[in-house]
């Protein structure tokens, strides 16, 4: 028997290894494979119970794939996750609709995650009905308004339709949804972005309550690695498909160890002068994720690239305590 099956070692919540997911290009006529876009190329992580782990990276570097693989809302190419122990990659129609009960989904947009023609009380009710979680009218409804008041809303809304709310309220609702299950685990795909600022906060600190009172743990996905850094335990960075760097957010982001990471935190101003004296502006695009550069997929965009980053990928390497560098380079940062 292993540790973990006797139970000495507490095991992940979710365990991702070595996650592709390739997207087939297709075309002719009669369409044929004719390549992929790598947009999740050989990822692994894990996330331990009551743990937030943020997912760094810019636009189109692989964040939403990789949350939609896992909750399997996308078929992975190769790899596995295994959650709880089990395997979700192997997961049978029915042991998956268990499974989506404990690995809930927040979206970006408010506006287009909610039914128009429903009411709060309707949005709220139907996962519970769904998933068998109230019996009766009555019971219902006691579950709804107790959503309700967990994301700090009165039973005003009750009768509401989405377009009568706010922007920051709706995603208020949004997340009482994902709540309603009563999930473990939660994948927040950018959930701020789509807000104005001064709401932003708001959200994030709901968040922030919601995880301790709920005892969830969390795929916090944002662009934003600013925003990260408060509600995230730890930080993975991604770029193009590919895991550059991670380990717990306040060192990640007080000296960041891959070039990639240091860029993104350049374009962030940060209020304290003391803090990442080394800046990058990155230059040039993001390769094409179809024909990704051979070795390191950062380097075309690299300033401390070297001749040899070409080569061989590199592999994440241990740079101190659970903080994992992919980057050969050791002598600049
Ligand atoms: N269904 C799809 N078919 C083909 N390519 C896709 C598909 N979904 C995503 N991609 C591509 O995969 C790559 C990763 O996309 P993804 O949406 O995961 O990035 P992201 O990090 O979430 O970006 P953003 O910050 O803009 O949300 C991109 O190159 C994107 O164009
Ligand atoms: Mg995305």
């Amino acid at each position: 028997m292993s540790a973990a099956e006797s139970g000495t070692v507490e095991e992940p919540l979710l365990q991702v290894e070595r996650l592709r997911t390739w997207f087939p290009i297709r075309r002719g006529v009669i369409p044929r494979p004719v390549g992929a876009v790598k947009a999740v190329d050989d990822v692994s992580f894990t996330v331990h119970r009551r743990e937030v782990l943020g997912l760094a990276g810019e636009s189109g570097s692989g964040k939403t794939t990789i949350g939609r693989s896992i909750l399997r809302l996308i078929e992975p190419t190769d790899g596995r996750v295994v959650f709880g122990g089990a395997d979700v990659t192997a997961l049978g129609r029915h042991e998956l609709r268990l499974f989506r009960r404990k690995a809930q989904i927040v979206f970006q947009d408010p506006f287009a995650a909610l039914d128009p023609v429903m009411t709060i009380e309707e949005i709220l009710g139907e996962p519970l009905q769904v998933q068998g979680l109230a019996k009766g009218r009555q019971e219902r409804r006691d579950r709804v308004v107790r959503l309700l008041e967990s994301v700090s809303l009165s039973t005003d809304f009750l009768s509401r339709r989405p377009h009568e709310m706010s922007g920051g309220q709706r995603q208020r609702i949004v997340i009482a949804r994902a709540l309603a299950v009563e999930p473990e685990f939660i994948v927040a795909d950018e959930p701020v972005s789509a807000l104005d600022v001064s709401i932003q906060a708001q959200i994030i600190n709901l968040l922030q309550d919601l995880r301790d009172r709920f005892k969830l743990a969390m795929l916090f996905i944002s662009h934003d690695i600013a925003v990260m850094e408060y509600l995230s335990d730890r930080i993975a960075v991604i770029y193009l498909g590919r895991l550059m760097e991670i380990g717990p957010a306040t060192e990640i982001c007080r000296a960041p160890k891959h070039p990639y990471t240091l860029a993104l935190l350049s374009a962030v101003p940060d209020p304290d002068p003391s803090r990442r004296r080394t800046r990058i502006v990155l230059e040039g695009d993001v390769p094409n994720p179809a024909d990704p550069p051979s070795g390191c997929v950062f380097r075309t965009r690299c300033p401390y690239a070297l001749p040899a980053c070409a080569g061989e990928r590199p592999a994440l390497r241990p740079v101190g305590p659970d903080r994992f560098v992919a980057c050969i380079r050791d002598d600049v940062l």
